[in-house]
């Protein structure tokens, strides 16, 4: 499921200077442990691998690295894909509309559940990976479809877990991730007839747990944006705008914490911390 990524000129370009949403300049990146799979490609035939986006629109722009190790101290390296379970997602939209206030909102859950073994010089190993994935989306118009929220939460747990033949665990990674999004925008008349002012308020977040083995971080990055601009058409006329961001890592070694604030375009506050608060 990707991170909502709100490039520069996204909901209120003022919100983005000189700090940008979380993501805008470093894309994530995911992972797909493809190991499960392994056993249909070991058979010297060519095989082709295609990754691409489901349940949403037709266009999206992705490209992958594929890492392969090779097992250099075995001739032939035995694989089996046991487990295959994708089922369609569950998804459910509703809306209800008078005139124009009323709301769009979406429902959906997937649920991925994969498993293969793999006979190298390591030993017979078997992998297997859940992923569940929920994802709620609201749009609410009111006022005359004047005040518009937006809020979308999504939320993936991913369990990997490797077992000798012997039934032994050898590692086990287990992922969560929450990606909530909140927008409020407000449209008021502006100071000319042909132009109008947009209120907008903007808070997102990506709050990330790990646990590998009996290592454990979590990871909390959150923006907090405010602003208002007067607008013609497409283009912006004026407008002030606040973003505040908090950024909280830890881990076993300790605890990270930077917050940085914003103000119509400048840098207002940037804080180190190598102790958090009780803000996690
Ligand atoms: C590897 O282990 C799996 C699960 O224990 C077993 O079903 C499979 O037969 C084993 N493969 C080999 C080549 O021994
Ligand atoms: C504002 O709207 C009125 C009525 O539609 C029009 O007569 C007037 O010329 C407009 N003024 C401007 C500055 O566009
Ligand atoms: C936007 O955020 C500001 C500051 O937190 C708050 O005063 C304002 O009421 C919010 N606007 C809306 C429409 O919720
Ligand atoms: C952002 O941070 C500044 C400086 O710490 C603070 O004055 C302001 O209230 C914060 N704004 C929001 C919306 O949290």
């Amino acid at each position: 499921m990707p991170f909502p990524v709100i490039f520069t000129g996204g909901i209120n370009p003022l919100l983005w200077k000189p700090v940008v949403a979380i993501g805008a300049f470093n894309l994530p990146s995911y992972d797909f442990d493809l190991t499960p799979f392994l056993g249909m490609v070991l058979d010297e035939k060519d095989h082709v691998f295609s990754i691409g986006v489901t349940d949403g629109i037709k266009y999206w722009l992705v490209d992958a690295n594929l890492h392969i190790w090779l097992d250099s101290s075995s001739t032939i390296v035995e694989a089996k894909n046991v487990v295959n379970i994708y089922p369609e997602s569950e998804i459910s939209r509703s809306e209800e509309f008078q005139s124009l206030d009323g709301s769009f909102q979406i429902k959906a859950e997937k649920f991925t559940r994969l498993e293969g073994w793999v006979k190298s010089s390591s030993g017979n190993l078997t992998t297997s990976i859940l992923q569940e994935v929920k994802f709620t989306s609201a749009i609410k118009f009111k006022r005359k479809g004047t005040y518009k929220t937006f809020k979308q939460n999504i939320e993936v747990r991913r369990e990997a877990k490797v077992l000798n033949d012997v039934g032994g665990l050898v590692s086990r990674v287990i992922v969560k991730r929450k990606y909530p999004l909140k927008v409020i925008t407000v449209t008021l008349p502006g100071s000319k007839n042909d132009t109008s002012v947009l209120v907008t308020n903007v808070t997102h977040a990506v709050n990330e747990r790990v646990k590998n083995g009996k290592l454990s971080s979590h990871v909390i990055n959150k923006q907090v944006s405010n602003g208002w601009m007067e607008v013609r058409d497409h283009s912006v006329l004026s407008g002030e705008a606040m973003t505040n961001q908090t950024y909280v890592c830890r881990d076993e070694l300790g605890c990270y914490v930077r917050t940085v604030a914003t103000l119509n375009g400048r840098l207002i506050k940037d804080n180190t911390a190598y102790a958090c608060p009780s803000l996690v």
